[in-house]
């Protein structure tokens, strides 16, 4: 049986002291929380003090990213060596954001997850189509693509820790969601891609979760189908209460 996994991606959201609270609220809503993970990923400036606020909780801390060098003159990144001392279980890797506008490609995603692996940290690694592609019948290439990317090289053992978050570009920030079965019909073809690659058990063992306009009033239908094991939020995990009640879909499942 897969854990869901709920992870609440702040992207470029809340200052300190709004992080900070919005991390309390979590680990107080979710005291009760015992067969999902709950997982949120704050902004590189608030992530040490949201770490603080987490420890000994069963909300865990993820980073939206890092670079794949150890360290050195690279302006405005951070290295995984960082991200681990601060107490970090998870790194977001390839989101579309980073894809479409600061030019994360298929090569770099891969860097990057041997990087995270390497440290013992596990990769959430975001893949995803936009509307273009989808209307010129490309999803399947543009899945199978970003997945073989993301793990060229990397072994069994290894991606056994990833968990993958399909995110239709055009389902993201933008109200419009995929319906139950568009995501799962994505979803189901992510795993056979995988089992392509690493085998039934393996694919059967991985989380894929869902990203895109989940909101507490979708969140049941997606979460209810074979493949959807979790969700990657944006919007709704900015408040306590809806990142909770998308949660709370997740446990009552
Ligand atoms: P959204 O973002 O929930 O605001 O659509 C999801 C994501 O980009 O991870």
């Amino acid at each position: 049986m897969r854990k869901y996994i709920i992870a609440g991606n702040w992207k470029m959201n809340k200052t300190v002291s709004e992080s900070i609270a919005l991390a309390k609220g979590i680990v107080d809503a979710v005291k009760g929380i015992k067969k999902t993970e709950v997982v949120i990923a704050p902004t590189y400036l608030a992530a040490a003090k949201v770490a603080d606020v987490v420890k000994g909780t069963n909300v865990k801390l993820a980073i939206q990213d890092i670079h794949w060098q150890d360290q050195g003159a690279y302006t405005g990144k951070v290295s995984v060596d960082m991200v681990k001392e601060i107490g970090a279980e998870y790194i977001i890797i390839g989101h579309s954001e980073q894809r479409q506008y600061f030019h994360e490609t298929e090569e770099t995603v891969n860097l990057k997850v041997k990087k995270t692996l390497a440290a013992n940290i596990k990769p959430i690694i975001c893949i995803g189509e936009t509307l273009p592609q989808r209307e010129a019948n490309e999803l399947k290439t543009v899945l199978s693509t970003q997945i073989t990317g993301a793990f060229k090289d990397v072994s069994s053992a290894d991606a056994e820790k990833c968990v993958l978050a399909y995110e239709p570009v055009w389902a993201i920030g933008t109200g419009k969601v995929a319906t139950d079965e568009q995501a799962e019909e994505a979803h189901a073809y992510i795993r056979s891609v995988i089992k392509d690659l690493y085998g039934a058990k393996i694919a059967d063992e991985m989380r894929i979760q869902y990203g895109g306009s989940m909101k507490p009033g979708n969140a049941a239908g997606l979460l209810s189908q074979n493949d959807i094991d979790g969700g990657l939020i944006g919007g709704a995990a900015l408040k306590a209460d809806s990142f909770f009640a998308i949660i709370d879909a997740a446990e009552k499942r």
